[in-house]
C-alpha cells in the first residue's frame, strides 16, 4: 500500500506525526509538503495529493490542514476523490466501508497525535464493504461527476 500525503502551514506538526506513524505501521508514503511552515493555499496540496490517487500511483491520499475542511471540499472537487473529513474512528472506518472513500482529511488545530494515528489505521485497514447497495451508493456518487 502506498499513501499520498500533504498539508498545508496549519497541518504541518500533524503531517510530522502522520509520517512517524506510517513508519512505525510499514506504510509507504509520498509526501507532497508543504515543508515549511510559511503560509501556502491548503488548494494546491490537496490537488498534488489527489492527482497521485486519480492516476493510481498511490492507493489512498491524507491531507491536513488547520480544521481538515478546506482540504476536504477541494479534495472532493476532483473527480475520481471521495475525500471523507474524519476527527473519529468510528466515521474512519464507516466512510471505508460504506462510501470507499479514498482520501481522508483531518484538521491539526482539532485532533491530536494519537487519535490521528487511530483515525488513519481505522481508514487504511478498513476494506470496502462490496454489499450491493453501497456499490449502488457509490456508483450514484461516480455518476454525479459526469
Ligand atoms: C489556514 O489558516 C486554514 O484556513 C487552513 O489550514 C484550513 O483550516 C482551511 O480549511
Amino acid at each position: 500500500m502506498k499513501v499520498a500525503i500533504g498539508c498545508d502551514h496549519g497541518g504541518i506538526n500533524l503531517k510530522s506525526a502522520l509520517i512517524k506513524h506510517l513508519g512505525k505501521i510499514n506504510v509507504e508514503y509520498t509526501d507532497f509538503g508543504t515543508f515549511t511552515s510559511d503560509s501556502v493555499d491548503y488548494n494546491d496540496y490537496a490537488a498534488m495529493v489527489c492527482d497521485a490517487v486519480v492516476k493510481g500511483e498511490c492507493d489512498f491520499g491524507i491531507l491536513i490542514c488547520g480544521t481538515g475542511i478546506g482540504m476536504s471540499i477541494a479534495a472532493n472537487k476532483v473527480k475520481g476523490i471521495r475525500c471523507a473529513h474524519c476527527h473519529d474512528v468510528y466515521s474512519a472506518k464507516m466512510t471505508r466501508l460504506h462510501n470507499d472513500a479514498n482520501v481522508l482529511a483531518f484538521g491539526e488545530r482539532v485532533i491530536g497525535a494519537g487519535l490521528m494515528q487511530e483515525i488513519v489505521d481505522a481508514f487504511l485497514f478498513t476494506e470496502f464493504s462490496n454489499e450491493e447497495r453501497h456499490v449502488r451508493r457509490v456508483e450514484k456518487i461516480k455518476a454525479l461527476e459526469k
